[in-house]
């Protein structure tokens, strides 16, 4: 079993800072999106992965990730020089994947299920013996799929009374069901040919949905499972921020870095080596990067300040930082995502004003 992870696309969606890094490289708790899709992964004991980038952002994605043997994997690149869809990332996949079976896992998704019991379902499902009296086809794929409350935003599937998918849509007007694909499948070689049988879809692209319904209407089987516990498309500010407070629920309190005596440090916090918190009250969950100083401040439930950070006399909950920014005099910064190297401060000049410089595409709400 090889994976794929889908790391292209432009991020239209969290700009500005996907003016200048990859959406799939924004930090949830810290750490990149797409490294909890590569950990997931490794965890499900799959060892070759392609990662599929785009022109404008993958050599950035490269950078951080790495050959993969942090992760125990080996890794393959594989540049989509335009955003022609899903299938078509499958297309250009073709040498990597070889007649493989594979995981194909969309780099800015997250889920809370890992997908190791996903992943063995399938295996269990094709190579299960077949027994007298009950018919056995080997599935072709399995698709993950998750109730919605708004399914024409997505791929949406109608299951048959014995499980198999009979139907699939992408961003149906009118939909069968209720059940989003989730970005996980699971493919045998099959995929290929159904791959380059379709036609791009009305916004132009290659749709993986249609080559699931390809291989349905020609009479391959797709077996499906409903998701257990939360997924989130991490594309857009409120779902990230909700990612990251799901996340950083989980965490585990480590305190590395100086703490001074006159500080406190509350609950599930993780305070990276290298940090310094002065003065100040960390409040969790919350984790606080290397090299991050916190001075005079407070830092409330649900925060993540990236690397090298600098946090004077502010109140911050509610928000990712990213690395080398610096939050000063700030009496209350919530349900905030700030971009690297960013300064938020509060001017003494006259006359008393907001003053800005920001970049395209920037959202800023004044108390
Ligand atoms: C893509 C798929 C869609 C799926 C969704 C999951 O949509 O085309 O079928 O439900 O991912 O996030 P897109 O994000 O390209 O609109």
């Amino acid at each position: 079993m090889k994976g794929l992870i889908l790391s292209g696309g432009a991020g239209t969606r969290l700009r500005p800072i996907t003016h200048t890094s990859a959406k799939q490289l924004v930090p949830v708790a810290n750490k990149p999106i797409l490294f909890y899709g590569i950990e997931d992964m490794a965890a499900a004991g799959i060892e070759e992965i392609g990662i599929i980038i785009a022109p404008a952002t993958g050599d950035e994605i490269r950078e951080y990730v790495g050959d993969g043997s942090n992760f125990g994997v080996n890794i393959t690149w594989i540049v989509q020089d335009e955003p022609s869809g899903l299938a078509h990332c499958v297309l250009i996949a073709r040498d990597f994947l070889g007649d493989d079976d594979f995981v194909m896992y969309l780099g800015d998704n997250m889920l809370e299920q890992g997908l190791t019991e996903f992943v063995e379902g399938f295996e269990n499902a094709r190579s299960a013996e077949p027994q007298l009296g009950v018919e056995h086809v080997k599935p072709a794929a399995q698709i993950l799929l998750a109730k919605v409350e708004n399914p024409t935003a997505f791929g949406v599937a109608e299951i048959g009374p014995d499980g198999e998918v009979v139907q699939l849509v992408e961003k149906p007007e009118v939909p069968p069901s209720d059940l989003a694909l989730v970005g996980v499948y699971l493919f045998d070689p099959t995929i290929h040919i159904a791959v380059a049988s379709i036609e791009p879809s009305p916004r132009g692209e290659l749709e993986i949905t249609d080559a699931i319904q390809w291989l349905v209407t020609n009479g391959y089987r797709v077996n499906h499972e409903v998701l257990v516990g939360w997924w989130i498309d991490t594309g857009k500010k409120d779902p990230l921020l909700e990612c990251n407070r799901l996340v950083l629920d989980t965490l585990k309190r480590n305190v590395a870095g100086d703490v001074d005596p006159t500080s406190s440090i509350d609950g599930r916090v993780v305070i990276e080596e290298g940090a310094k918190i002065v003065n100040s009250t960390v409040r969790g969950p919350a984790i606080i990067g290397a090299g991050t100083i916190i001075e005079d401040s407070y830092v409330g439930p649900y925060s993540s300040i990236a690397i090298d950070c600098v946090i004077t006399r502010s109140e911050i909950d509610n928000s990712v930082i990213l690395r080398r920014s610096s939050v000063t005099d700030i009496p209350r910064l919530t349900d905030s995502l700030v971009g690297r190297d960013t300064e938020i401060t509060k001017g003494d000049a006259r006359p008393r004003a907001t003053r800005v410089m920001l970049g395209d595409h920037c959202h800023v709400e004044i108390e």
